[in-house]
């Protein structure tokens, strides 16, 4: 048997998306890339979403939830404000104007289930009722229902391929520490650390990525 050449991950290719759940009056959303229409007859959506997320938890105890699919219009803030902060630290449907959030950079309405979907950088969205959770360990997958769907513009989807050379922003060039320490750069975020060796469990403070997407920057 061959090797695992574990690059061969990054060959599968995917959509992004806003999922946003309402738990009371909390209001909340997280990106994921896992979407798919799993079956036809019944028309059958699934996604997976991971257990650490806010998100998660919300749609486990309501069996519902809204899908709006990022389109090539998205800008990073999208990005962001969804995929880069939890819904247990900061609440991401604060209105900073009417039906506006993220500092008015983003705009929203509530579907008919009174769940919102995302209109800015969006060309579609999708109700959801969940028809059957499976346990994945670090995620939990949620075979759903389509209750509402909805096209909002013509611009093309957004793949993960598309947002990782367009949308993300590229680590700047650097220049010279003044003692020529070695730094590490989180490819996601761009956040910097000073030190010869970045720890194993080590988490960007920023966006919560791990080691594995930093990059260490000979200077
Ligand atoms: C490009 C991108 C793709 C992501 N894909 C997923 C995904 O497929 N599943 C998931 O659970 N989280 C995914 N995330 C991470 C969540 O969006 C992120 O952890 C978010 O802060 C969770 O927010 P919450 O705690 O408010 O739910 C992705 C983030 C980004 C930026």
């Amino acid at each position: 048997m061959g090797e695992m050449n574990t690059k061969a991950m990054f060959k599968l290719s995917y959509g992004l998306y806003v999922c946003t759940a309402k738990k009371g009056d909390k209001l909340n959303g997280c990106i994921i890339n896992t979407a798919i229409q799993v079956a036809s007859e019944p028309n059958r959506i699934s996604i997976a979403v991971n257990k650490a997320n806010y998100t998660h938890d919300m749609i486990k105890e309501t069996g519902e939830c809204n899908i709006s699919v990022i389109s090539n219009d998205a800008t990073f803030d999208l990005f962001k404000h969804f995929g880069f902060q939890s819904g247990r630290d900061v609440n991401k449907f604060e209105e900073t104007g009417a039906g506006k959030i993220a500092e008015d950079k983003i705009s929203y309405k509530l579907a008919e289930n009174g769940i919102p979907y995302v209109e800015t950088g969006i060309n579609a969205y999708f109700s959801l009722k969940v028809e059957q959770t499976v346990d994945l360990g670090s995620h939990t997958l949620f075979i759903c229902e389509p209750v509402m769907m909805e096209v909002l513009s013509d611009t093309s989807s957004c793949t993960y391929e598309y947002y990782q050379n367009n949308i993300k922003p590229k680590p700047q060039a650097v220049g010279t520490t003044p003692k020529g320490e070695t730094v590490w750069r989180c490819l996601i975020c761009g956040y910097e650390w000073v030190g010869e060796e970045l720890p194993d469990d080590f988490i960007c403070p920023i966006c919560k990525h791990p080691k594995a997407d930093f990059e260490k920057i000979v200077r």
